[in-house]
């Protein structure tokens, strides 16, 4: 397995009213598969999403990815393996205003210490990236943003993509293109893919499709 997360719990306090937004999931994800996780806004899947990348914690449950459990108190420990264990895709690209293409690339894996100056080349290639690699992020459509994040998040080579809704911000032509090239690149890698996504549509390309709702996978 590449992930393998078990009762997993999470609740947020807010102004003294506490509100359980994971309560005990559980989700499986082996090498190369793609999983759609769905849900009303609010259900908790980017909380999920945040959990495994090991950006917060859960309160109960473990996540290990690969070998490793994710879900430790140490922020220093998590941030280590996420680096090396996780590429992440947001909806709003977030890639570095100040760095060209090239650079937004190469700048995890370089940090991860797993720069492959080659296969950041390849992965911009299939990305349709070529032209523009000493482009600075502003000067690129919303589309080819997106596409330099998936090349980002590849580069290090991950077992596991995790995309919060990665074409939320696109129009539906631009983001069936960049769904494709994700879902084509993860196979081809076998990198497993846990992707959220509003539309059904999208959705019904990935392997698996799950949903999320009153705190729990249905
Ligand atoms: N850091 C946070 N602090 C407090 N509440 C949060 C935090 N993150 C998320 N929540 C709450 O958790 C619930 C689930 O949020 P989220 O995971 O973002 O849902 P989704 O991605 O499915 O729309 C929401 O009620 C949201 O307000
Ligand atoms: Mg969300």
């Amino acid at each position: 397995m590449i992930l393998d997360a078990k009762d997993v719990h999470k609740s947020y306090t807010v102004a003294g009213s506490r509100t359980d937004v994971l309560r005990g999931v559980s989700v499986l994800l082996s090498a190369g598969e793609s999983l759609a996780l769905m849900g009303e806004s609010g259900s908790g899947k980017s909380t999920l999403l945040h959990l495994v990348a090991g950006l917060d914690v859960p309160d109960h449950g473990k996540i290990m990815v690969e070998t490793q459990n994710i879900a430790v108190p140490s922020d220093t420990a998590r941030a280590e393996l996420r680096r090396s264990l996780v590429g992440i895709i947001f909806q709003q690209f977030n890639l570095i205003p100040s760095l060209r293409v090239d650079a937004n690339i190469a700048f995890q894996a370089q940090l991860a210490g797993r720069y492959d100056a080659q296969w950041c080349a390849i992965l911009a290639k299939r990305m349709g990236l070529s032209d523009h690699l000493s482009k600075y992020p502003e000067a690129l459509s919303g589309g080819q943003q997106q596409r330099v994040a998936i090349a980002r998040a590849l580069a290090a080579k991950p077992a596991l993509i995790l995309a919060d809704e990665p074409t939320g911000n696109l129009d539906e032509d631009t983001a069936q293109t960049v769904l494709n090239l994700l879902l084509e690149i993860t196979r081809e890698t076998d990198t497993a893919l846990l992707m959220v996504t509003h539309s059904a549509k999208h959705a019904g390309a990935l392997d698996r499709q799950l949903t999320l709702r009153s705190g729990a996978i249905n």
